[in-house]
């Protein structure tokens, strides 16, 4: 079957009550899209309000979360409570908790475990730093990266893959559409070896990186690029035209 196209959302920390009322207010008046999966991912403090007040075609997800269900672990949050607020999805491995806050491969692998055995579904993002690529190391660091999870059998069914290169990250500086390709390619190519040709064929991999509605239409004609996972632009009404950028 065809990989249906996925758009996310990812808030990262901004927006307070009244800008996110003002960016509910624009998805809700889009209807979404019925051949995109869009998830919107805001700030742990609104998850609850964000959930309640967008249409349901629109799902949700957390920036975030512990691998742990509870207990002392203060300022985190855990899969279980995103269930409870009716949650579908987390975000885990985004280069800013990797490179901000230094979690390790090893840790973001027991987040997606936790959190897919908590019944969610996981965008699990990669990418490799500018120093990395310069020094011919990206299809390096973007198998350690996802090797991490594939030696815990995780169920792939339940994961989008969102390939970021980190210089591309709120830079302004897109990847091309060549350069983004030949990266999602190699992935597929990675699962193809390391899980399986089902895998390899089913699974989304989307790209991020200063995605805006000026270059989502021709990112999005690349065979291997299943969508797309937007910071900045994602805040502003024209993410309606990036979640439309394949029709
Ligand atoms: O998760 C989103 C990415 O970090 C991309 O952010 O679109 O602001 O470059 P950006």
């Amino acid at each position: 079957a065809a990989r249906k196209f996925f758009v996310g959302g990812n808030w990262k920390m901004n927006g307070d009550k009244a800008t996110i009322d003002g960016i509910v207010g624009f998805l809700n008046a889009s209807n979404g899209n019925p051949n995109v999966d869009i998830v919107v991912a805001p700030p742990a403090p609104y998850l609850a309000s964000v959930k309640a007040a967008l249409q349901h075609n629109i799902k949700v997800a957390a920036q975030n979360a512990y691998k742990v269900p509870k207990g002392a672990f203060t300022g985190e949050i855990s899969p279980a409570m995103l269930k409870d607020l009716g949650l579908e999805w987390v975000i885990l491995g985004h280069s800013e908790r990797r490179h901000v806050f230094g979690e390790t491969d090893a840790l973001i692998a027991d987040k997606t475990v936790h959190a897919l055995e908590s019944g969610l579904q996981v965008v699990f993002c990669i990418g490799e730093k500018l120093e990395e690529r310069e020094a011919g190391k990206t299809k390096e660091v973007n198998f350690r990266q996802l090797q991490a999870i594939v030696d815990k059998k995780v169920d792939f069914s339940k994961i989008v893959i969102a390939y970021e290169p980190v210089w591309a990250i709120g830079t302004g500086k897109t990847a091309s559409p060549e350069q983004a390709q030949e990266v999602h390619a190699w992935i597929r190519e990675f699962l193809k070896e390391k899980v399986s040709d089902a895998v390899s064929a089913s699974t989304r991999v989307i790209y991020g990186g200063s995605v805006t509605a000026d270059n989502a239409a021709e990112l999005a004609k690349k065979p291997d690029i299943d969508g797309f996972l937007v910071g900045g632009a994602s805040l502003k009404p024209d993410f309606v035209k990036i979640i439309n950028a394949r029709n």
